[in-house]
């Protein structure tokens, strides 16, 4: 399994800075990932090398062009490989870790186009891409930003990726969980310790109490991801259980403490 990203932008230095440094550069050179960037203003056709315009009607801002997009995206398919076309903008849908599971089983290469500006000619929405997303609810100046956290989140689930497989089927976000709390050594620091079952090499319990840590987290900071989470027989005993206002608002290493202490 690999990916493979086209990417169509004004600023490609952006990208190499990015991509050039850590795990997605040991994935490059393993040839789990193969990204190419296309500069914008290469597919102009003016001699300004203009790749935006003013809105027609009037308004502030100014719009991208379709033409240079257009070119690019007609010589990144010339070699005749099937692609899907994605266009970064807030107003896409919402990129979540269920579409970064489902990219990542994708077997066509991806083209991101980076939108800037104002805005982006909308017969490009129309005629050229198959989906559009958005990393959230906030305006970014740029997609390049939106592209590289897409092409992040996409690249960590390629096998060979991350020195450790486990680690992403573990994590408790591929559950639609938050993440239960982490510790390392020292086992205490500054009278902060760390909760005893995570000592005691009891792997079904260490399990149990990291899965219980995930739903009261979430419960707490995210209870709309709840109603879309796998959650089995036992978490819903859970939940029940954390309902209650003692076990939410406190975590269990100092219900323990109040406990002995009462
Ligand atoms: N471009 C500007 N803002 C964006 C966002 N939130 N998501 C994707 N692309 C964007």
């Amino acid at each position: 399994m690999s990916a493979g990203f086209d990417i169509i932008t004004i600023f490609p230095e952006m990208f190499s800075a990015y991509l050039g440094e850590s795990i997605l550069k040991r994935a490059i050179q393993k040839g789990l990932l193969d990204v190419k960037l296309f500069n914008l203003r290469d597919f102009t056709v003016d001699k300004h090398r203009s790749v935006d315009d003013c809105p027609y009607g009037g308004g502030s801002g100014m719009v991208l062009k379709i033409e240079p997009i257009y070119n690019a995206l007609k010589a990144i398919k010339a070699d005749g490989q099937q692609r899907l076309t994605l266009l970064m903008s807030p107003q896409g849908s919402q990129y979540t870790q269920k579409t970064a599971e489902l990219l990542a089983h994708e077997s066509r290469r991806m083209v991101f186009i980076c939108g800037r500006y104002e805005g982006i000619d909308e017969r490009v929405r129309e005629s050229l891409v198959d989906e559009e997303f958005s990393i959230g609810d906030y305006v970014l100046t740029g997609g390049e930003l939106a592209a590289l956290v897409i092409i992040d989140s996409i690249a960590r689930l390629i096998p060979g990726v991350l020195g450790d497989d486990d680690s992403v089927k573990e994590e408790s976000f591929s559950w639609g969980l938050l993440d239960y709390p982490h510790y390392t050594r020292p086992p205490e620091f500054m009278g902060m310790r760390v909760p005893e079952v995570l000592l005691s090499g009891n792997h079904k319990e260490i399990w149990r109490s990291r899965r219980r840590e995930a739903l009261r987290k979430t419960l707490l900071k995210r209870p709309d991801l709840l109603e879309k989470a796998c959650l089995d027989r036992e978490d819903r005993e859970i939940l029940k259980e954390l309902c209650s206002d003692r076990y939410v608002t406190k975590g269990r290493e100092e219900e323990d403490e109040s406990d002995t202490r009462s």
